[in-house]
């Protein structure tokens, strides 16, 4: 093993918490596009992205130029002054979607903290509290202490208990189980239109307009997750604008700045009523260097009409999935929209799958034990996405080869990862 990369697994071995397991024994030196570069000089397609975070892929000419520019200036100054980028970002994704005002943060995590914050301020300005917040069985909302309450996987919730009172998990995509829960107590409803954690499950039509008929009949809020499925993930700016509804609060993260950490909470004027002087804040949050990142990629998906791009990319390759479907038994089914897929499997092989991947020089996700996630940068070309599916052909094929040898190695580790 090469010597940088041995000497950083022993570092992470020692120092680092543990908490991502065993991870994949690469160490990345540099991108290019939707490559990245291995210290042993190994070229890899980056069909995950930074799970959805890369949106113009690594080392993208405006968004490097945009840092560099906001560095060489200043990075950092107190929300104590005014800030050209962030006040200039706001009004973007307000022009660009239902919003009337932003609030930018650092993680998705800790948007959604703000939106559930939000919207619990909002009853409480208007004089009448409101405790419940309705969200979806198998959702994933971040990690904090609000948002593992919200989340509805008690695996990560059980050894951190007492969490934040007042949360009610429903299936997802049932409606009449949200019936029986949403009503005049409810705060709010948080949800994804996308589960991509649990495996990229989209919500359905009828389901989300459902949700918004509930929540204008009771006064609940209706919050879109969309740290995952925004910025032109699915194929429109947000997912939301393929449901025919608005939604009152909006979080984004991931995507928005392309790899420099962000998040945001966007929210009509009337739910940004729940904030007032001082309820709310961030040190980082909103800084020069990341709002400048964020305008770069903006205007990169607008220039370059990456929303389509992605449409239509996401599109073929979806296609061709389901074609390999036929072939390889190993595939169950094909979800997902625009540049966010699950690939499912019949056996619970993904992560020796993703292994197998990256021996043959593609990057993909794994979510449990029977999904292989993509979500490579919104640039991927048409003919990149053909050579990611004759390479991931050939995995598949190994995959069942081994599946049907005695031995039966190509079992799941298990791990994390
Ligand atoms: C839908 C959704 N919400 C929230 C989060 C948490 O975001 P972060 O890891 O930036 O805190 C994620 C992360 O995967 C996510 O997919």
């Amino acid at each position: 093993m090469e010597k940088q990369l041995e000497w950083t697994m022993h570092l992470d071995e020692k120092y680092y918490m543990n908490v991502f397991g065993k991870r994949i024994p690469v160490l990345f030196t540099h991108g290019k596009g939707v490559y990245l570069f291995s210290s042993e000089n190994k070229k890899y397609m980056d069909m995950i992205g930074g799970i959805a975070v890369n949106s113009l892929g690594h080392a993208h000419p405006r968004l490097v130029r945009a840092i560099c520019s906001q560095a060489r200036s200043f990075l950092h100054c107190s929300n104590y002054y005014y800030i050209e980028a962030q006040a200039e970002l706001a009004r973007r994704l307000c022009e660009i979607s239902f919003a009337d005002r932003a609030f930018f943060c650092n993680s998705g995590a800790e948007a959604n903290e703000g939106a559930l914050k939000l919207a619990r301020g909002y009853f409480y300005r208007k004089g009448t509290p409101r405790p419940k917040i309705i969200s979806a069985r198998r959702s994933f909302h971040g990690r904090t202490m609000t948002t593992i309450a919200a989340t509805g996987q008690e695996k990560m919730q059980i050894p951190f208990a007492p969490l934040m009172p007042g949360v009610v998990h429903v299936p997802y995509n049932d409606i009449d189980a949200l019936m029986r829960e949403t009503d005049t107590t409810t705060c709010a409803v948080i949800i994804e239109l996308v589960q991509g954690e649990s495996g990229v499950f989209p919500a359905d039509i009828q389901y989300i307009q459902a949700i918004r008929r509930l929540c204008d009949e009771t006064g609940a809020l209706l919050i879109v997750d969309e740290v995952q499925s925004g910025i032109a993930r699915t194929g429109t700016l947000f997912a939301y604008q393929q449901y025919d509804i608005h939604p009152d609060i909006l979080t984004s993260a991931k995507g928005l700045a392309g790899g420099v950490p962000i998040g945001a909470v966007l929210a009509t004027q009337e739910a940004s009523t729940g904030f007032c002087v001082g309820d709310h804040g961030s040190t980082f949050g909103g800084n020069p260097l990341a709002c400048s990142a964020a305008l770069a990629v903006l205007d990169e998906i607008e220039k370059k009409n990456l929303t389509e791009r992605a449409r239509k990319t996401g599109a073929f390759l979806i296609k061709k999935l389901r074609s390999l479907a036929g072939r390889h038994p190993l595939l169950a089914e094909i979800r997902g929209s625009g540049l966010l897929i699950g690939i499912g499997l019949t056996r619970p092989i993904a992560v020796s799958l993703k292994k197998m991947c990256f021996d043959s020089g593609i990057l993909v996700g794994s979510v449990g034990d029977n999904t292989i996630r993509l979500a490579p940068p919104l640039i991927l070309t048409q003919a990149q996405a053909a050579s990611f599916i004759t390479i991931f052909d050939q995995a598949l094929s190994v995959a069942e080869a081994k599946e049907n040898s005695s031995d039966g190695s190509a079992k799941s580790s298990g791990g994390f990862l």
